[in-house]
């Protein structure tokens, strides 16, 4: 089928690229025109694994970029929306999403036979069936449900592994205004054939992607809030209490062979220093604020975004406990992304501790494998660097914080052995072996008094003498 789709950015692109390596014709409508020009050459804008394969296999046949709208949906079946759907502090911010519709309803104008437009943005319950349909109809001088039909297929790839995630979905929500909608979405998606499809109408679609998220947000606010109660319990460690509750059979079941599974839901089951990214924080804060305007009040989602917002606090405070006094100290933090696996800084958890850190005057080295620049929440300070590797931003250092998983940070132990330093190392994903370490500090690793038997794992043992670093 011949696909425009409106927002050539993390969604877009991906979806963008794995359909057309299904066979379908597509083209990207990207105000950016250095993202248009980038594509158009083959050139991946975005880090993120498998994409520049696919682009390489796709770009100049079924896969082209392009800044005028009206072309590319005039001669497509149908049309996509994947732009941005930012949270403004009030409400979701729809700006992005009124403007493609209207630009969709004026290249509507010119064609004749029936076009299919879907929301794949992130879009409040509603949005679709009311703000989206009645600019499209305004716009277009046609009429909803006979010119051209309305769909909404929610997006739930993650950064780091798009491609992989689009190419082989949980399942693909099939939100339509009537059957033939539906129908001609569903057709789009027949190259999926054994994915699981869920047909709704479009308001439950919308419902569907923001319970997802909100589901695997309060896992993650739930590890953290365990966490911090197990940094305050004398032998005890989060990591070993959250193993403990995921082997409840009907976390990890046991297949007939006796062989466990270990579903990737678990892995939303780990304390760290809070979750970020263009998704989670604004999806969940969106959901509360819609909640709030129907009446009901989201009690789970406020407590969920309230413990992520002082994460990063928790977080520090475990440097803090052990050196007070951050001035004349240089701190490096490790991660700039808010994962591992991407370049995207969106309400990344570094953002917030390198702030509280350059308020506490210390002196900051800042390290990400992929992301080279400040993201722009970052105050400009003196009091602030980027290295160009782990061992620059470390050789300095009399703390260092893990804040993104990065495998590349896994080395940490190695590189101090090499430096024959051994600074505080403060790990706010719990991924370093503590052991590896003579001061280390863990999220979730309460004080450590005693040897708790023969089973005990000495590696995540932390340091007794921790408060010598300081
Ligand atoms: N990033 C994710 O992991 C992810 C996953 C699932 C769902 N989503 C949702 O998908 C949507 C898009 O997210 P994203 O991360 O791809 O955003 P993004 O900011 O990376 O990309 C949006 C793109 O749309 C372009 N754009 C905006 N208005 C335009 C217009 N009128 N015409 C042409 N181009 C326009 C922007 O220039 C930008 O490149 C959001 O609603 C988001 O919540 C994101």
């Amino acid at each position: 089928m011949r696909i425009a789709i409106v927002g050539g950015g993390y969604v877009g692109l991906v979806s963008g690229a794995c359909l057309a390596a299904h066979g379908h014709d597509i083209v990207i409508v990207e105000s950016d025109l250095g993202k248009v020009q980038s594509i158009n050459q083959g050139n991946c804008p975005i880090f993120e694994a498998g994409l520049p394969e696919l682009l390489a296999k796709t770009v100049g046949k079924t896969l082209k970029a392009t800044d005028t709208i009206e072309d590319a949906v005039t001669i497509s079946d149908a049309t996509f929306i994947a732009v941005g759907t930012p949270f403004d502090g009030t409400s979701i911010d729809l700006t992005q999403i009124e403007q493609a519709a209207k630009d969709i309803g004026r290249a509507l104008k010119k064609t004749s036979a029936y076009h299919l437009v879907v929301v794949k943005s992130t879009v409040v319950p509603g949005t679709t069936d009311n703000t989206v349909a009645s600019l499209l109809e305004q716009t277009s001088g046609k009429k909803l449900g006979t010119d051209f039909g309305l769909g909404m297929n929610p997006e739930f790839l993650r950064e780091g592994t798009a491609v992989e995630d689009f190419m082989t979905p949980d399942r693909i929500v099939l939100g339509g205004n009537d059957a033939r909608a539906q129908n001609k979405l569903t057709q789009i998606y027949d190259c999926f054939a054994d994915t699981d499809k869920v047909r709704v109408n479009n308001t439950t679609a919308e419902m569907i992607k923001y319970a997802s998220n909100s589901l695997l947000a309060t896992l993650i606010s739930f590890s953290n809030e365990i966490g911090n109660l197990c940094s305050e319990l004398p032998d005890t460690d989060v990591t070993s209490v959250l193993a403990g509750v995921c082997l409840d059979k009907r976390l990890s079941p046991i297949m007939p062979n006796g062989e466990r599974v270990t579903p990737d839901i678990t892995s939303y089951l780990a304390a760290g220093c809070g979750f970020g990214g263009s998704c989670f924080p604004k999806d969940v804060n969106a959901l509360r604020k819609f909640s709030q305007q129907q009446g009901v009040k989201p009690s789970v989602l406020d407590a969920v975004i309230n413990t992520n917002k002082l994460q990063p606090e928790q977080f520090v405070a475990l440097l803090t406990d052990s050196m007070p006094e951050l001035q004349g100290k240089t701190v490096a933090v490790l991660g700039l992304a808010f994962k591992p696996g991407t370049d995207d800084t969106r309400e990344s958890p570094a953002i917030a501790v390198i702030q509280q850190l350059l308020k506490n005057d210390a002196q900051v080295v800042v390290y990400d494998p992929i992301v080279t620049t400040l993201p722009s929440e970052v105050p400009s300070s003196s009091n602030i660097s980027i290295a160009k590797n782990l061992n620059e931003a470390t050789k300095q250092a009399d703390a260092i914080l893990l804040v993104t998983a990065w495998d590349e940070f896994l080395a940490l132990a190695d590189v101090l052995n090499a430096q024959k330093r051994q600074p505080l190392v403060v790990d706010g994903r719990r991924v370093l072996t503590a052991g590896d370490f003579q001061h280390y500090r863990g999220i979730g690793l309460g004080p450590q008094t005693q040897n708790n038997g023969p089973d005990d794992d000495k590696s995540n043992k932390p340091d007794s003498n921790v408060a010598s670093a300081a």
